[in-house]
Order: C-alpha cells, then sequence, then structure tokens
C-alpha cells in the first residue's frame, strides 16, 4: 500500500471538519487547521503562538493544565474520545459549547507536541435534550389522559348502576301489576336501556385504559372451542332474531382445547358478532367457525354485511375509529379491546374484507398446553 505525500496529509488535515490543534511543551499553539478555525472563530495566524487557554473558560484553565501535565508523564501515548470526558470549548465571540476532545502525545524533534482532536457537539446535545424533554412530557401527558380516563369511568359506574337498578324496580313494580301513572313504565325501560348502553361504554373506557397501561388482568384456563363458539352465539341470539338474522357455526371436528379467559373471549365474539350483525341487511346469515393451526386455534367471524374498503381497513383497529359512512352507534372501541384481549392471551387478530360482499375477522388463541406465541 502506498502512503499519502507530506502534501497530502496536510490538506485531509486540514480538510478535516473536527479540530485538530497541536501544542508544544509550554501549551503554545503550533498548529491550527481550517476544522479548528471554524469551530473556534479564529483565523490560525490569530492563534498560532498563543497558549491554549484561549480556547477554553478562564475557569477550567488550572483543572486543565494539571491534566495535561498528568498526560505528560503518564506512560500512555494517546487518549481518544471515548476515554475522555465532555470538555468545554471557549470561541472568539466569547460563546462556550460542549465538545469530546483526544489528546496525543507525539515525539518530534523539539520535545514532545500533543495533538488535540476536538468536535463541537452542543448541537448534538442540544437535540438530545430537547427530545429526552419532549418524551417526558408526552409520557406525563399520556398517563395524565389515563388517569382521568379511569377515574372518571370508575366514579361514572356507581351512579350510572344506581339508574339502571331503579329503572328495573320501576318496571317490576309495573309487571306487578301496580297501579302506575301513563307512559311511567315506558320512561323507565327507556331509562334502563340507556343506562346499560352509559354502563357497557364505561366499561369499555376502563378496559381500554387498562389495555394501554398494560393492567389487563388474564385469567387463561384450558377451554373447549365447540364450547367458546355455543356459548358466544347463545349469548348473541336474541340480537340476532330481533333483526331477523340466521346464526351459525361450523367448528372443524378435532378442534383441540385453548387457553382462554371465558368472560374475555365472551366479550371479543360479543363486539365481533356485534359488529357483524350491525353491519349486515336483514335477513342475512353471520356465522363463526373454529379451525386448528398447531400450535393455534383460528376462530372467524364472518357476515355478507357491508364490508370495509381497502382505505379504511388499516385503521379499524384504533381506539373511536368508525366508518364515516356506516351505521353511528357504539363508541368505536370494540375492535381494539379485542385487539387488546386476544394479544394478553398470546394471539393476533385481523380482518380480510371485501366492499358489498362481506368482511370476516379471524383471531387465533393458543392451544392449551401450547405455549403462547407472543
Ligand atoms: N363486520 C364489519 N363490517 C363492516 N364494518 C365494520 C365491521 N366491523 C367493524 N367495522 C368498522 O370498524 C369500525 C370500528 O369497529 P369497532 O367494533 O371498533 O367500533 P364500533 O362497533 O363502531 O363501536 P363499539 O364496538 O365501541 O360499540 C366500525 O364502526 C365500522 O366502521
Ligand atoms: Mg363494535
Amino acid at each position: 500500500m502506498e502512503l499519502p505525500s507530506d502534501a497530502l496529509l496536510a490538506q485531509i488535515i486540514n480538510a478535516a471538519s473536527d479540530a485538530i490543534i497541536c501544542v508544544d511543551q509550554r501549551q503554545q499553539i503550533t498548529f491550527f487547521n481550517d476544522g479548528a478555525a471554524h469551530i473556534f472563530g479564529y483565523d490560525a495566524p490569530e492563534v498560532i503562538g498563543e497558549k491554549l487557554d484561549r480556547l477554553i473558560p478562564a475557569r477550567f484553565h488550572a483543572a486543565h493544565r494539571s491534566h495535561v501535565r498528568n498526560f505528560a508523564h503518564s506512560p500512555v501515548p494517546a487518549r481518544r474520545m471515548a476515554e475522555r470526558s465532555r470538555v468545554t470549548g471557549l470561541r472568539k465571540d466569547g460563546s462556550e459549547f460542549a465538545a469530546e476532545a483526544s489528546i496525543s502525545k507525539v515525539m518530534s524533534d523539539n520535545g514532545p507536541l500533543y495533538a488535540v482532536i476536538l468536535r463541537d457537539v452542543s448541537d448534538e446535545r442540544a437535540a438530545a435534550h430537547s427530545n429526552e424533554r419532549l418524551l417526558v412530557e408526552m409520557q406525563r401527558a399520556v398517563r395524565a389522559r389515563d388517569d382521568l380516563l379511569g377515574l372518571v369511568s370508575h366514579d361514572l359506574r356507581n351512579p350510572v348502576n344506581a339508574v339502571r337498578m331503579l329503572a328495573g324496580a320501576i318496571l317490576r313494580s309495573a309487571a306487578e301489576g301496580e297501579a302506575l301513572p301513563p307512559h311511567v313504565a315506558e320512561h323507565a325501560s327507556v331509562m334502563q336501556q340507556a343506562a346499560s348502553q352509559m354502563d357497557a361504554l364505561i366499561q369499555d373506557l376502563l378496559d381500554v385504559t387498562r389495555i394501554e397501561a398494560g393492567r389487563l388482568l388474564m385469567a387463561p384456563q384450558p377451554m373447549a372451542s365447540a364450547l367458546l363458539v355455543a356459548g358466544a352465539l347463545e349469548t348473541m341470539r336474541p340480537i340476532a332474531e330481533s333483526r331477523g338474522l340466521r346464526l351459525s357455526s361450523k367448528v372443524e371436528p378435532g378442534t383441540p382445547p385453548v387457553m382462554a379467559d371465558p368472560d374475555r373471549i365472551t366479550q371479543v365474539f360479543s363486539n365481533l358478532i356485534g359488529n357483524a350483525l350491525r353491519f349486515s341487511p336483514d335477513g342475512e346469515e353471520v356465522w363463526i367457525e373454529a379451525h386448528v393451526a398447531a400450535p393455534l386455534v383460528t376462530f372467524s367471524v364472518h357476515d355478507r354485511g357491508a364490508g370495509i374498503t381497502p382505505e379504511e381497513l388499516p385503521f379499524v383497529f384504533d381506539r373511536f375509529w368508525q366508518a364515516k359512512r356506516t351505521n353511528r352507534s357504539g363508541a368505536g372501541l370494540g375492535l381494539s379491546i379485542c385487539r387488546g384481549i386476544v394479544h394478553a392471551l398470546g394471539g393476533q387478530i385481523w380482518i380480510v374484507s371485501d366492499v358489498g360482499k362481506g368482511t370476516v375477522v379471524s383471531f387465533t388463541l393458543p392451544m392449551a398446553g401450547e405455549e403462547p406465541t407472543a
């Protein structure tokens, strides 16, 4: 390999963006490259022959001199940047900046010389500081929002349940033949329904907060897949029948049991089937399929409803997201909660949809006895 000529080396050193400064034994500057001129704001002739102290804030002079003395007497030929702590530089205009410096000892004909290579890191530091500050502020805002959401949801449940129970008591009196003013039973029924809706929404908000905070508790246990599906159908049948929709299932024979929290999986199925029913035309069919794909079991909810456009599909799992043109009941929390529950149980959830043809929402659960994959 051919070594570069002295002239070429000089060019390389001069063009380096780092400051390269040489000082002699008396700490007088003997070399000052273009990088140093750029960083410190001096032209080379202004500082050649001057003490290195010119480039260091006064309060660091004593410490710096003792550093150099120690280094002069140490057998270590060079210290690299990583071995040195950050230093502070002083520009011609009096401003200071954070820098990273390395120093090496070189023997010349006139005795030892010290070569300092220094990099201005004030921009990096400022950027890192402002990023850290932003991150802390963001985390604080998210925590405050979640705390508020949790608190409000929790404290709303009691009064809402009181309304629901009292409306139920009025309805029971009416059913038992008590004479009530006209419309009271009708109003009580509306109140009860509204309070139930409110309670469901509060539950969802609480779940979302728990998922966000990673505090969604699961009690997985081995559950027969066919039983989970049958339970889900039974829960949702009254809603389907009220709309004249058929509800059915196709569980592949031999589908093994899964690890599931039964209440939470009922919640997943209720939302998925609820969505499927809501977006299906009257008289249509909604069905659940289940089959094994070891070590997982895949469950899917099928409808022949309106479908979801490819543009909307990426957003359906976002909290509070609902397609604009669709039937706007609910809060847009169901799918994000389903995803939180399925993930917490070690499964995955996804949607395939064809506009005008229908939608299939599938999720997996680990087979009982298998380690969760997520
Ligand atoms: N089976 C489906 N067919 C067509 N669109 C659907 C289907 N399931 C979900 N979507 C679309 O995704 C949106 C989000 O669904 P998600 O279950 O999260 O909320 P929601 O049902 O609107 O309200 P919530 O579940 O909180 O009561 C729905 O509003 C709808 O636009
Ligand atoms: Mg829903």
